[in-house]
């Protein structure tokens, strides 16, 4: 079965599937995007995903392009050309096609593109029960980490980083030592006093889906939850730690640098967030 996106407007097979080379998105970024997870041809928490993708549009002064209805009903559509039941969709707005300037263009309409694949989701337990490794690396990217950007060099930089020192996902380090999150997605530890703690939420990191609904199911199951910033060394020293997405769920680190964190095997607490977030999402 060949693949469809849309692309403004229209359906179009996906290896034909194109925008200009003036697009703003192409030339300067300029650009924002959501990744939703979609398990049995449902999306997981849209009402969230949609708020963020309003906000990162404010933020960057793109109007919304489409009503949430008409990009539920556009959704549901490419899901279903594409017979991804369980996969991720992928949404990107950028400002549009204009010829090349640093400025917002007189007259610009929002290019919207959509594409959905197949993915193993919920992840396969076999990464959870074997846990990953993360590398740190300076944290080299702007300072409007809260806005979903399709800018995402550093974010590429950092994963290669991982991936060519065999490890699954980088954490950003800043200037004062603190982790802020990963490449692409949010860094938890347990700390050792056997609290839940994340980096709150400003500038510094993307607000993830996955970390809201954690947050709350946490509160639920009385897991006691600070949301303050944390050194690696106090990672690495860390009960547990672990990093959640919209893909990845919960993955529990059990090696930062090399060197393992608590006793280098995945944790209570994260093993049962993994499992109140799946029965969440599933
Ligand atoms: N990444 N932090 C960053 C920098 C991210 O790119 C992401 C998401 C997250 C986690 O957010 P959420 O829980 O909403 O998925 C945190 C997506 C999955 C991606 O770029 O593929």
């Amino acid at each position: 079965m060949s693949r469809i996106a849309y692309v403004n407007g229209q359906y179009v097979p996906h290896n034909q599937a194109a925008v200009h080379i003036e697009d703003r998105g192409y030339q300067f970024a300029d650009g924002v995007y959501e990744v939703f997870a979609v398990i049995r041809g449902k999306l997981i928490d849209p009402a969230f995903h949609f708020e963020r993708l309003e906000r990162s549009l404010r933020e960057i002064k793109i109007e919304v392009p489409l009503s949430r209805r008409s990009l539920g009903l556009v959704i549901v559509e490419v899901l279903r050309r594409n017979r991804v039941r369980n996969g991720i969709l992928y949404l990107q707005v950028t400002r549009g096609v204009a010829p090349r300037d640093h400025g917002f263009p007189a007259v610009v309409s929002p290019s919207i593109v959509m594409t959905a694949r197949a993915m193993a989701l919920p992840p396969d337990p076999h990464k959870f029960e074997n846990g990953i490794g993360v590398v740190t690396v300076p944290e080299t990217r702007w300072r409007r980490c809260d806005i979903k950007s399709i800018a995402l060099l550093p974010n590429v930089l950092a994963k290669q980083d991982a991936r060519d020192a065999g490890a699954y996902e980088a954490w950003f380090v800043d200037e004062d030592g603190f982790v802020t999150e990963g490449s692409s997605t949010n860094a938890w530890i347990v700390d050792a006093d056997g609290n839940l703690v994340t980096r709150q939420t400003n500038s510094s990191i993307l607000s993830g889906i996955t970390r809201r609904t954690l947050l709350e199911l946490a509160d639920k199951a009385g897991v006691h939850v600070i949301e303050r910033s944390f050194t690696v060394d106090e990672a690495k020293h860390a009960r547990e730690a672990f990093i959640s997405s919209a893909t990845s769920f919960v993955l529990p680190v059990v090696r930062i640098d090399g060197e393992p964190v608590g006793k280098g095997q995945p944790g209570p607490v994260a093993m049962q967030l993994e499992t109140l977030y799946r029965r969440y999402a599933v």
